[in-house]
């Protein structure tokens, strides 16, 4: 089985990135600027934004935190966005979710200025992105194309199953695969007998949320296995450590490719945030 590394595809678009990041500065005398919002002390959220900081740095991004308490009113939230909106050293925008159950996540992103969102979120980007005119798509299930690509993994003709449904990651995701012209069918928690499914797939996409959802006997064998799940299970075997929506060490022998967690698809989503805000700081200077 090909172990489909995100952290080694994450690595060497980095290093294609930084000197992008350089030769942008040298020719405009600009550093692209990323925003970075946390509200609340979840601890997976605050593993995520440091890291999303930590690679700021690595690539010559300039980075500016905002880390707000549990008690932030959905106005306060609104009114830090609107001051990032208009700061001139500021290219993107991450509001880092979920967001608190009191502050509706549409309210945030429908004032976030849709040049500064390196996410793809608002409303505007989706539609670019879905109408085939995308300014900016959404992270993470771009960089599961990019691992596909990287990897040289065919698509064009195959039948991918996307395991989700979510704005972040299922939708987009299946969007992408039909773009690269696989037949693509989407299942979600509401599915019956969702392994039927899934076993008659090529490539399936796991985004379900659900900790070592699925195993071997869910795929046909020769599948390729993209797992966007990530968890830190408090019991059982994986006690402390993370794990993905599938349970890996099955796939041994049976898939021809998958990715791992961790080391699969996250490392590619804080990549392509990186790019995503690149993006944005030319798009301003245009
Ligand atoms: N929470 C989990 N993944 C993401 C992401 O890609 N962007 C944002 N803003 N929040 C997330």
């Amino acid at each position: 089985m090909l172990r489909l590394d995100g952290t080694l595809v994450a690595k060497t678009r980095r290093e294609r990135l930084s000197a992008e990041i350089q030769e942008f500065h040298k020719k405009t005398g600009i550093a692209p600027g990323l925003a970075v919002v946390l509200v609340g002390d979840d601890p997976a959220s605050q593993v995520y934004v440091k890291n999303k900081i930590k690679t700021c740095e690595q690539v010559g991004i300039k980075s500016f935190a905002s880390f707000l308490p549990a008690a932030t009113t959905e106005e306060q939230l609104l009114s830090k966005v609107r001051e990032l909106n208009q700061d001139k050293n500021v290219h993107g925008i991450l509001v880092q979710l979920p967001l608190p159950k009191h502050i509706h996540e549409e309210k945030i992103l429908d004032v976030l200025d849709p040049r500064k969102d390196p996410d793809g979120l608002t409303a505007a980007n989706l539609g670019l992105f879905w109408s085939g005119r995308t300014r900016v798509a959404p992270c993470t299930p771009t960089g599961v194309m990019k691992i596909l690509e990287h990897f040289k993994i065919p698509i064009a003709g195959k039948r991918a199953v996307v395991v989700g449904r979510s704005n972040i990651v299922g939708r987009p995701m299946a969007h992408h695969l039909t773009n690269a012209n696989a037949t693509v069918t989407v299942v979600h928690s509401k599915t019956p007998d969702v392994s039927s499914i899934t076993r008659d797939a090529d490539i399936v996409v796991v985004a379900a949320g659900k900790e070592r959802f699925l195993g071997k006997l869910d795929f046909k064998k020769g599948v390729v296995v993209i797992d966007v799940g990530m968890h830190r299970p408090q019991t059982g075997s994986f006690a402390g450590k993370l794990c993905g929506d599938v349970r890996y060490e099955e796939l041994e022998g049976w898939a021809i490719a998958a990715t791992p967690v961790p080391g699969g698809v996250g490392p590619m989503t804080i990549q392509m945030l990186m790019e995503n805000t690149l993006q944005l700081a030319k798009l301003a200077n245009s």
